[in-house]
């Protein structure tokens, strides 16, 4: 009698065991089909707090894959009205973050004031200008939009449609 009720348990836990497992892999599979996919993420906007950044600061964070450079500009860093973005009395250079080259990630030098690529040595102003070396054409600005003091990436806005046109 004690063997049959032994094996009863045994029974009871290991059917308990195995829905317990079986049940876990049901709400990862579950979890997985309401993730939104990766191309819809990877297409999504990005909000960037722009009040946070210091004057002469440089932000780079990742948009799409892609490096984005958001540089707060100091009052004797060089202005550009064709491609600065403007929020309030701040003056900001977003661009792409890729040597219009071949694609190297250029650094920013705050004492010169130039985006340095050390690939072939191709150079950028502050407001990703080309100005010496191989790379063929300034940097990309992307899409974007000032809401308040937040900058929404991949929208295009009022700010970047103005600043598109004045390049037509
Ligand atoms: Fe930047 Fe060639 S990739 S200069």
């Amino acid at each position: 009698m004690a063997l049959c009720q032994n094996r009863r348990d045994f029974i009871g836990i290991a059917f308990g065991g195995v829905a317990a497992v079986g049940g876990i892999f049901a709400l990862g599979a579950m979890k997985k089909s309401w993730d939104p996919l990766p191309s819809v993420q990877s297409a999504g906007f990005v909000t960037v707090d722009l009040s946070s950044i210091a004057e002469g600061e440089m932000k780079t964070l990742q948009w799409r894959g892609k490096p984005i450079f958001i540089l707060r500009k100091t009052v004797d860093t060089p202005k550009n009205e064709q491609r600065d973005v403007l929020v309030g009395d701040k003056v900001f250079t977003l661009v792409v973050g890729l040597c219009t080259h071949l694609g190297c990630i250029p650094y920013y030098e705050g004492k010169s004031k130039v985006f340095k690529c050390a690939c072939h040595g191709g150079e950028f102003d502050a407001s990703g200008m080309n100005t010496f070396g191989p790379p063929p054409r300034p940097m990309d600005i992307p899409p974007f939009k000032i809401d308040g003091e937040k900058l929404v990436l991949g929208e295009e806005g009022l700010e970047y449609k103005k600043l598109m046109a004045k390049k037509a």
